[in-house]
């Protein structure tokens, strides 16, 4: 199977290392607006691989099987409908892009293509995710939630790379970037989400984003279930990330980066070989299992491990909370 990469940027070595273990995927393609940076990227992970800088010329020269889209936020729709109406697959970072109207053209590009889209949210298939799913369903589901992203972002992070912090490239702050993992991950443990209120706003970096680096999110669910969720970049180190899930039966599962306790007790379980590639711990280390179950989808030999339509609830809920803190009321959720 041929496959290329857009956007060879600070993530796109996960993608790549993982492809480079999948045997039977070949990178034919790398591109990015800077050479310098796809020339880097061919020299430690493809060294047969084309270069480009425009992205349309490598998909029509190219003609890859798959694309991988490792690109800032506002290019995410584009980029993948561009790839959809070629019939090729696409692997697509998250978030899967900035606004309602881009989740109606992507799904109607999805639909309309032979080909499938898998957006990157690796950390659903953290052994600790999967475990504590596990643990949720035999002790009834969700009556109530917290979750928190308390992480450190400093000035220098967002004036790096020119999109950064700008509502225009990046869509938002700290709800769209950092905290949509694990957004994602408290949707999966309490169901559809259907409202939300919300307060965001800017604590330690006003010099620097014009965007939010602090929210505060209680959101409601289909189930009767309600969830509080704060986020933040202005902390002043990485801490892990925190999850408390309240059972119906009264027990507690709680999550700290990957531990997981019950009822205030450590409770361990197996962590498979091969667990861990290199990469920043925050990210979660799951690209290499993501990715390889991708490619074995498009093999079908296992169904699509990350939906379109899964990955559109935690954009549709960080965008309601965009309102509900405008707006300064409760807003439902698509
Ligand atoms: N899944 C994860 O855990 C995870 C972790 C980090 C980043 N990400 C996501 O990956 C994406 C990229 O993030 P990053 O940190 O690597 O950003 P980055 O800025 O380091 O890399 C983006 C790259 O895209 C290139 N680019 C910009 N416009 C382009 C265009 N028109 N054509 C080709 N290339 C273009 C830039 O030159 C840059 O090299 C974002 O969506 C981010 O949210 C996901």
């Amino acid at each position: 199977m041929k496959t290329a990469l857009i956007g060879c940027g600070a993530v796109a070595g996960n993608h790549l290392a993982a492809i480079g273990k999948l045997p039977g995927v070949e990178i034919v393609a790398l591109c990015d607006i800077v050479p310098e940076r796809a020339e880097a990227a061919k020299l430690k992970y493809a060294p047969t691989a084309a270069v480009f800088t425009d992205y349309k010329k490598m998909l029509d020269e190219e003609r890859p099987d798959a694309v991988h889209i490792a690109t800032p936020h506002h290019l995410h729709c584009e980029m993948a409908c561009e790839a959809l109406a070629r019939g090729i697959h696409v692997f697509l970072e998250k978030p899967i892009c900035i606004s309602e109207e881009e989740i109606d053209r992507l799904t109607d590009a999805e639909e309309k293509s032979p080909a499938t889209l898998t957006v990157c949210f690796q950390n659903r298939f953290n052994p600790a995710t999967v475990v504590a799913k596990k643990l949720l369903a035999e002790h009834g589901g969700v009556a109530c939630a917290r979750a928190s992203v308390t992480w450190n972002r400093d000035d220098d992070y967002y004036r790096a790379d020119a999109w950064r912090g700008k509502k225009a490239t990046e869509g938002g702050g700290v709800l769209i970037n950092q905290a949509i993992h694990e957004l994602d991950l408290l949707i999966g443990f309490c169901g559809k989400p259907i409202s939300v209120a919300a307060t965001v706003a800017n604590h330690a970096h006003r010099a620097s984003i014009d965007v939010e680096d602090t929210a505060e999110l209680l959101i409601s669910f289909d189930s009767g279930a309600t969830a509080f969720f704060t986020a933040t970049t202005a902390f002043s180190c990485d801490a892990p990330n925190f999850d408390e899930l309240y059972c119906k039966d009264g027990r507690r599962i709680t999550l700290v980066g990957q531990e997981i306790y019950l009822d205030g007790k450590p409770f361990p379980y197996d962590v498979p070989d091969g667990f861990s590639l290199p990469g920043k711990e925050c990210w979660g280390t799951g690209h290499y299992r993501l990715i390889r179950r991708f490619y074995e989808a498009l093999e079908r030999k296992a169904p699509n491990p990350v939906l379109l339509s899964s990955a559109a609830v935690p954009v549709r809920v960080l965008l309601a909370a965009y309102r509900s803190s405008n707006a300064g009321t409760t807003v439902p959720i698509k």
